[in-house]
């Protein structure tokens, strides 16, 4: 595994990431299999586990709080989200400063941490990246609640707010084969010592069509979340179905290879459920994309042709 420096945080971060999140945190999601992955990433040199208080209806940040128990946490760097929680029955919003903080020290219980490595908003307007919520972050890191700040958001006019904002120190886009047209702003928020994390780098699964394997319950609820929020990506995800015919790597391979290539990338955060798939994903750690493998990529990209 190969480590990359957060920014300007002081952190470095596996450039695999893994993402605590969807399938992986749901109660129906075996509690064993789930902790076993994590133990698997970690064993395999991931430093950088991503979660959220809202994510698998609120299960899956408790259930990274289990998984780390008794590990050796030294060079890991949780990071976790704020501004959302789940009430039980839906997702709810709440980014006044108060309910930020609140969050936070609900999240320290659950990880079982005294301080945690990053705290991002989740989804920010920005409207609500006021002074007082600044203020009160700034304050968070005082009093060394949270080392580190960023934030989560697939909106680009957030993302070039973000990186006016002194206070934060990292942001975490949608950037993956599917979304060339972040690169410019990745750019843009790494020459101003933001630290860059990629979220979605297999593009949930379009990127290799993975998503319409249907194997077991999981790959049915991929299905559902794919239709219900990202109909887009299914027919990009379509262009790259050469990804899987290529000698020498696998389609999320070239896929996480094709992100990693970007220098101002720090960390490629991936959603898994499987063992077979975390191996393969880690072992994309230091791979180079061939040069005619980018330049399908780029036509895939350029005129929505894949061949
Ligand atoms: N999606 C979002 O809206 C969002 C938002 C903010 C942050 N994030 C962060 O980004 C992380 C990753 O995003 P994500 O989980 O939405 O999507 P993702 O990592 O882009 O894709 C996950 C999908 O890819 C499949 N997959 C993983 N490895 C594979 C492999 N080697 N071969 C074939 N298929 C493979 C997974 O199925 P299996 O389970 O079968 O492996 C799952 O269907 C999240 O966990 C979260 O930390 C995501």
């Amino acid at each position: 595994m190969l480590y990359r420096p957060l920014g300007r945080t002081g952190m470095t971060v596996s450039e695999i990431g893994f993402g605590c999140a969807s399938w992986w945190g749901q109660a129906r999601f075996d509690e064993r299999e789930a902790v076993r992955l994590v133990h698997a990433a970690l064993d395999g040199g991931v430093t950088f586990f991503d979660t959220g208080a809202a994510y698998s209806g609120g299960e899956a940040e408790p259930r990274l709080g289990r998984a780390l128990r008794g590990r050796d946490l030294g060079r890991v760097v949780v990071a976790t989200k704020a501004g959302t929680y789940h009430d039980g029955r839906r997702i709810v919003r709440d980014f006044r400063p108060e309910a930020i903080e609140a969050s936070v020290e609900r999240s320290l219980g659950r990880l079982g941490l005294d301080t945690l490595p990053l705290l991002q908003l989740h989804g920010p307007a920005v409207a609500e990246l006021d002074e007082e919520l600044r203020g009160r972050l700034a304050r968070l890191k005082q009093r060394g609640l949270i080392r580190a700040l960023g934030a989560n958001s697939f909106d680009p006019t957030v993302i070039e707010h973000l990186i006016g904002l002194p206070e934060f120190d990292v942001v975490m886009v949608d950037y993956n084969v599917l979304r060339p047209e972040r690169a410019p702003l990745i750019a843009e928020a790494a020459a101003a010592g933001k630290g860059v994390l990629a979220g979605m780098a297999l593009a949930m699964g379009h990127a290799n069509r993975q998503v319409f394997r249907l194997r077991a319950p999981r790959d049915v609820w991929y299905v559902l979340r794919a239709l219900k929020n990202h109909r887009a990506d299914i027919g990009k995800g379509a262009r790259f179905g050469f990804l899987s015919q290529l000698d020498g790597m696998t389609a999320s391979q070239a896929a996480l290879a094709y992100v990693l290539s970007d220098p101002n990338v720090s960390s490629a955060v991936i959603g898994t459920t499987r063992m077979a798939h975390l191996t393969e994903n880690l072992e994309a750690s230091g791979l180079e994309l061939p040069a005619a493998t980018r330049a399908r990529i780029e036509e895939a990209q350029r005129f929505g042709i894949g061949r």
